[in-house]
């Protein structure tokens, strides 16, 4: 055994014990962000067709942003294409912005309580993930001219049926 090798082992061995090993950890990051974003459930809004497919939309189309918007009292919102997002960032301006103050139907106080571990490791997938591609369409206020599809989101209550109760 030479002494390449050697040194090809013990890193291996020292990476295995999570001891060093920056390249394996690079590795996992990637890996937990894909995790952390498949049960975080960030495709179901940020990925066009997820939610209605099955979550079966191809991973090069991930995080993209969709141009059908949430409308509620607060207006009409679109999720954003988190890839351009996180590309304009570096990793500590990440952590402040994942961490802000959203508007529905954003779970903004899940993502808010995310370690940092975590959310590093949101960042490095998303950054994995290549072209950024176009932002998804900006916010309208409420009552102001709406030029894309739109989900209402307002809780109805069905009369017949909930008199029948
Ligand atoms: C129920 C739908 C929904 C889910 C689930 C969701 N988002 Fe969002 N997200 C939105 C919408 C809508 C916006 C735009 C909110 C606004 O305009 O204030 C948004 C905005 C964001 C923003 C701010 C983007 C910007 O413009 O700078 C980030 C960051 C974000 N989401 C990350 C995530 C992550 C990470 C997950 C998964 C853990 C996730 N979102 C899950 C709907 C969702």
């Amino acid at each position: 055994m030479n002494l390449g090798k050697l040194v090809l082992v013990a890193a291996g061995v020292a990476g295995a014990f999570g001891w060093v090993g920056s390249a394996t950890a690079g590795e996992s990051a990637v890996e937990r962000g894909r995790y952390l974003v498949t049960i975080g459930g960030c495709n179901d809004c940020h990925t066009a067709g997820y939610l209605q497919n099955n979550g079966t939309v191809p991973e090069s189309e991930w995080l993209t942003g969709t141009a059908i918007g949430y409308q509620g009292p607060w207006g009409t919102t679109y999720p954003a294409n988190l890839r351009l997002v996180v590309s304009r960032l570096s990793e500590s301006q990440w952590l402040a912005h994942a961490r802000q103050e959203r508007l529905p139907p954003m779970p903004w106080f899940n993502l808010a309580r995310m370690t940092d571990t975590d959310l590093k490791a949101i960042y490095a997938y998303v950054r994995s993930l290549g072209a950024p591609g176009n932002p998804a369409p900006v916010y309208v206020a409420p009552g102001g001219k709406v030029s894309t599809p739109y989900f209402v989101f307002v809780p109805v209550t069905d009369q017949k049926h909930a008199s029948a109760r």
